[in-house]
């Protein structure tokens, strides 16, 4: 009865999710006392609100973030909030413990009680489509999710954003490119309730394109394909359906998505949503299986200099796709790559795992046909390199060949042959060994796990997998 404990297991996991009365009262009484604060500073034409999942009824309990929004006159605009936001607000807050933050717009981050409070400015303006940033945009979101979220759907908000969170697909940012709070309490508007979301998904076909209610008028499939081509999500804001609140999803985590949620429907299990530890057994086991199957690792460890995590992060991707094409085209068998940024020490690592790492291995090239214009120039190439050359059965020139760069020069040449991009300060180590990378960084946040994830090269709630068989078969 695999949809029976889909959904008792569900619901064992409300109960510790579901923010208790008490946990409410309190968010509410802190931002009370924010408000109190800020409105001595922003006074008239101002005004300031609480949004996002508290006032929408879909917080998760134990990590309740107070989304506070400033509400400032448009004729004040956005170089008025550059210049004066920040300011104005620390002396509103000046006996709270503050932290500046940079996203789309400047804003603040304060720790009270154990809550976290984002203080962020939007302009005030009449219509969803007049925004320019998400934050101009926020207001509209939780009315709309007010107005259509059904009472009994909150829980089943709070279960799949959990789900996703366990996943690792919850989050618009960057790092994730994944689903947004805003996005999965459309998907549950959509389609009615947790599972619901999770058959449907697995049975997702990209790019997938879901037209939510009050949108529906407004905007056809077929437009919606044409308008947000490129998308793998494709769900057009009803509150401006020249938008979609989608875009962020990236073809990778709606694909880790679909496939957790077909693994949670056919098996399903706490570990979806709580992910297991990661044991000093686990990691060594996974350390020696990496070692075993004899694949070569490989990870570069990047200094950074500051900006904001979704520019931090756009940028260690983008030298980490970098890299992983260099390899590929000086003919190294690269399987795959993964990032990690410690925030604490302003320092990231680009992982890599390649089928093998030695230079002393023959490569294949492949040549032009012979009967090209260039072909004497492939043919003079092997022969200048001391090698030969063969024609397939096809016409096709055919050679072996050395590499030109060791694994570690090629890399070292990128730095060389471009500049690296503006906040990765250099390149301060490249490691072969992934024991040496775990004795460097084991102290970072999270790192273990990420580690132990990226060696043994499953997802997180899956790591458990090899030491248990028994937690997870399919169609046991
Ligand atoms: N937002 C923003 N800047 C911030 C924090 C939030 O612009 N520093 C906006 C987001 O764009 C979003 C809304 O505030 O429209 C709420 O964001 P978020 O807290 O991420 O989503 P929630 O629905 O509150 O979900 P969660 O339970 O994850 O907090
Ligand atoms: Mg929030």
């Amino acid at each position: 009865m695999p949809r029976e404990d889909a959904w008792r297991i569900a619901l064992e996991i409300l109960e510790r999710i579901r923010p208790s009365e008490e946990e409410i009262r309190k968010a509410y009484r802190i931002y009370d006392f924010i408000r109190e604060r800020l409105s001595e500073v922003f006074r008239d034409g101002f005004s300031i609100d609480l949004y996002g999942s508290i006032a929408k009824g879909t917080a998760i309990s134990g990590d309740l973030d107070l989304d506070i929004f400033i509400l400032i006159p448009r004729e004040l605009g956005r170089k008025w909030i550059r210049d004066n936001f920040v300011r104005l607000a620390r002396k509103a807050l000046s006996d709270i413990e503050v932290e500046e933050r940079y996203a789309e717009h400047p804003y603040l981050r304060a720790r009270i009680e154990g809550f976290e409070a984002d203080i962020v400015p939007a302009i005030k303006i009449e219509k969803a489509s007049e925004a320019l940033t998400a934050a101009d945009r926020t207001p509209f979101h939780t009315e709309y999710v007010r107005r259509m979220l059904r009472e009994d759907l909150k829980d089943h908000v709070r279960l799949l954003k959990k789900f996703m969170k366990g996943v690792e697909v919850y989050g618009a940012e960057i790092k994730v490119g994944g689903f947004s709070g805003y996005v999965a309490e459309l998907l549950i508007i959509s389609y009615g309730g947790f599972l619901d979301v999770l058959e449907k998904a697995s049975r997702w076909r990209p790019p997938v394109v879901i037209i939510p209610p009050g949108a529906e008028d407004k905007i056809s499939v077929d437009e919606a394909r044409r308008l947000f081509k490129g998308s793998a999500l494709i769900i057009p804001d009803p509150v401006d359906v020249r938008r979609n609140a989608g875009a962020a999803v990236t073809i990778k985590s709606l694909s880790s998505f679909i496939l957790a949620s077909k693994l949670y429907l056919e098996k399903p299990g706490r570990f979806f949503f709580e992910p297991p530890e990661i044991s000093e057994d686990r990691l060594k086991t996974v350390l020696s299986k990496q070692r075993e199957r004899g694949s070569c690792i490989v990870a570069i460890q990047l200094r950074l200099g500051q900006n904001a995590p979704d520019n931090i992060w756009g940028e260690i991707k983008s030298l980490s796709r970098r890299i992983y094409n260099i390899l590929s085209s000086e003919n190294y068998p690269v399987l795959r790559r993964d990032e990690y940024w410690d925030e604490a020490s302003n320092k990231a690592l680009i992982i890599l795992e390649l089928l093998s790492c030695s230079p002393e291995e023959p490569i294949h090239v492949e040549g032009p046909p012979a009967n090209v214009d260039n072909s004497l120039e492939f043919i003079e190439k092997q022969l200048s390199m001391g090698e030969g050359f063969w024609i397939d059965d096809h016409g096709r020139l055919h050679g072996v060949r050395k590499r030109n760069r060791s694994v570690i020069e090629a890399i070292e040449r990128i730095t060389s042959t471009a500049p690296l991009p503006r906040d990765i300060i250099g390149i301060d180590r490249i490691y072969l060994d992934p024991e040496e990378i775990l004795k460097t960084w084991e102290g970072s946040k999270g790192f273990k796990e990420w580690l132990a994830c990226f060696l043994a090269s499953l997802p997180r709630y899956l790591i458990d997998l090899q030491t248990s068989r028994s937690n997870y078969s399919p169609r046991a």
